[in-house]
């Protein structure tokens, strides 16, 4: 066990509001983990705070024509103020446009500097002479080299997720005038990762407990090769980088922002009256740092910014990046520019945050990408919160004010039964510590509200309405039972649903300080009052959520979503032909593009009973490193096909939507499984 743990989250780019996908992806899991570490009594804290710099906050200042100074105002006020809103605890959060990081940035680049580690090259960039300014990143657009896709950024196509360099863009325009850019040179700074993959190497080969989808995008980087990698450009927003020679020029915001952790750990500590206190935390070998990112991160916290705190010496280096997949929404991608988002200040204005909190929580995409519906969020809060705990906590309460008086009753002599059910509070509590502490947050959830369901199958099996008259004390002691039961649950669901169950501890009479451990089978002593009080959970209605997703549709254009040109049926065909096609549930445990070809990935899946290679059409929407760990359903008896010189042994089932996107088809069956 470590001393103590450091929860960082993703600092969010303060250039637009937070929405749910964001929410999934890190904030939700970090304070999920947080929350019930604190229970625990775990020494630990949650640090994140607003990504100030870097072209996305420029552009939306451009875009805006207002000084970046005015965005990352606005939203680093409004998204920490949403943040608390939603319940998110952080410790602290801070910026990365304040003073302490602006140094704390720079004695790191320093630092690195004098060891000598970075090597300064000249460069060929592109440059607006209209606008006077070199174009890195998002400030230029162009045709993808890869998939052909004309509006991929300087940085990367968000078609087929390929990492690139501006220049290697075909036709590119500035992002600015719209003007072709032309050649200048420039010099930079860059980082050698190529001489730390051996140590990264080892590093992450030590960490088998990391989740499958993080270790399968870090192996697919290093077995590609780590290249030099600039950590300066020609930019005025931004740390400026500290040396005389490089004026006009500031530090990569994928350099500064990991920093930000640090900095704003700094000012925690000073905010506390223990400045020094943040050593502890970052330089201190009994602390764990864990990373919560979504997966669009994991190269930075997993390799670039590891191989920066290492060089630098001082750090501890991360212990866990338990990164999530990506959150869709009713069945599509989620998109700000195209509105297709549910923006969080928007949802507290009319719901809950906990019931949020509740449904997204049974829905992360721990493993593999994941969608939230508001049919999904409906349900989940009339058949399960409202239905379940809600109806539980109800029942056993307003059974207690009628016949009791409120007043718990005694246990005595119980039956099998009786004990089976307070048994089941321990036990629950076991699965559910278990799952928290591997970061398997559905599960955990999933446990606690097993406990309800466990409490009202023991409610109704026990009839305490019946044994009220014939059995008094059996009745007695259902109640009894029920509100140990509701009393655990009042805990072990406070990670998820921390309003509500402190509104159930108080209709309970027990105190909000309570701690996991304190979590056993009479935690409420027989003779204390307790009191129905207010129905925690109220049914959603079919139209307020359909009017949610009317607003979504609205929003990004029903033409959209309306018009949609669905291929027409094929021909009918007979069953036997159909049974001729062998399918398997399959694993992919490599991956690699084919250099030259924009289509296709190469594949090696795991059918239980054998290791296939397989050459797939899916370049364009998916990168390699991110398709290692997926389920698929392979069609296994396709003769053997030579391509590009590789023969290639079966063919990866996939759903192409009605954009023309590609989709895996998943099955939960095990390798080798046929799929019928
Ligand atoms: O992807 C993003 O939103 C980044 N602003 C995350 C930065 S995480 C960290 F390194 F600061
Ligand atoms: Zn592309």
């Amino acid at each position: 066990m470590p001393k103590r743990i450091l929860v960082t989250s993703a600092l969010p780019y303060a250039n637009g509001p937070i929405h749910l996908g964001h929410l999934a992806g890190a904030y939700l899991p970090a304070d999920l983990y947080t929350r019930f570490q604190r229970l625990k009594g775990s020494d630990i804290i949650h640090i994140c705070g607003s990504d100030e710099h870097g072209v996305p906050i420029t552009i939306a200042a451009e875009r805006e024509g207002v000084t970046p100074q005015e965005i990352v105002d606005r939203y680093h006020e409004a998204n920490k103020k949403v943040f608390e809103r939603f319940g998110i605890s952080f410790d602290y959060y801070g910026r990365t446009s304040s003073e302490t990081h602006k140094k704390t940035s720079q004695d790191f680049f320093l630092k690195l500097h004098e060891q000598g580690v970075f090597s300064k090259k000249s460069q060929e960039q592109l440059y607006d002479e209209q606008a006077g300014m070199f174009l890195p990143d998002r400030y230029v657009k162009g045709t993808c080299p890869h998939c052909g896709h004309p509006e991929a950024y300087g940085d990367q196509c968000e078609k087929c997720g390929t990492s690139l360099s501006p220049t290697d863009l075909i036709d590119p325009v500035s992002a600015i005038t719209g003007n072709k850019p032309v050649i200048k040179t420039t010099e930079h700074w860059f980082i050698p990762l190529g001489d730390f993959q051996q140590r990264l190497e080892k590093w992450i080969d030590s960490k088998q407990d990391w989740k499958a989808n993080v270790l399968g995008q870090c192996k697919s980087w290093l077995d590609g090769g780590l290249g030099d990698r600039a950590v300066t450009r020609d930019l005025t927003w931004g740390v400026p980088v500290p040396l005389p020679e490089a004026e006009g020029k500031v530090l990569y915001v994928w350099f500064d922002a990991p920093i930000g952790y640090i900095s704003a750990t700094k000012e925690w500590a000073e905010e506390k009256g223990n400045p020094d206190e943040w050593k502890t935390w970052w330089q201190d070998d009994d602390t764990s740092l864990v990373h919560f990112i979504g997966k669009d991160n994991i190269v930075f916290h997993c390799i670039m910014f590891p191989a920066m705190l290492m060089q630098h010496g001082d750090f501890v280096v991360p212990d866990n990046v338990p990164a999530n997949e990506f959150l869709n929404l009713e069945g599509r991608k989620l998109s700000t520019s195209k509105g297709w988002a549910v923006w969080l200040h928007e949802y507290l204005d009319l719901f809950d945050a906990d019931l949020l909190r509740y449904v997204l929580g049974t829905t992360l995409p721990e493993t593999k990408d994941s969608d939230f519906s508001w049919k999904d969020f409906q349900n989940r809060i009339n058949s399960e919160l409202a239905d379940i705990i809600g109806n539980f906590v109800f029942r056993t309460l307003s059974f207690t004010e009628r016949f009791f008086d409120g007043s718990v009753p005694k246990l005595s002599n119980p039956t099998e039964t009786d004990l089976a059910a307070l048994a089941e509070i321990g036990q629950q509590k076991k699965k559910i510590e278990d799952a928290y502490n591997a970061f398997r947050f559905r599960e955990a959830i999933a446990e606690t509200m097993n406990l309800a369901r466990i409490g009202n199958r023991y409610f109704t099996e026990t009839e305490p309405w019946k044994s009220r008259k014939e059995n008094p004390e059996a009745c007695g002691n259902t109640l009894y039972v029920c509100i140990q039961i509701s009393a655990a649950l009042s805990v072990l669901f406070q990670p998820v649903l921390p309003g509500k169950m402190s509104t159930l501890r108080s209709q309970l009479g027990i105190p909000d300080t309570l701690l996991w451990d304190d979590v056993s089978n009479n935690l409420i002593p027989t003779g204390q009052l307790v009191k129905q009080g207010e129905i925690l959970f109220e049914k959603i209605e079919d139209e307020t959520v359909e009017e949610e997703v009317q607003k979504l549709k609205d929003r990004a254009g029903s033409a959209d979503t309306t018009t949609k040109q669905y291929e027409p049926l094929k021909k009918q065909t007979d069953f036997g032909q159909f049974a001729g096609i062998d399918l398997r549930a399959g694993i992919i445990t490599k991956a690699e593009k084919m250099k030259k070809s924009k289509k296709l990935i190469k594949v090696e899946v795991d059918l239980g009973f054998e290791k296939r290679t397989i050459l797939s059409g899916i370049a364009e929407f998916f990168r390699a490193e991110e398709v290692v760990g997926r389920s698929v359903v392979v069609v296994a008896n396709l003769a053997p096909k030579k391509m590009m010189g590789i023969e290639s042994n079966g063919m990866i089932l996939m759903g192409e939507d009605t954009d023309g996107n590609l989709h895996f088809v998943e099955t939960d069956a095990e390798p080798g499984s046929t799929v019928v």
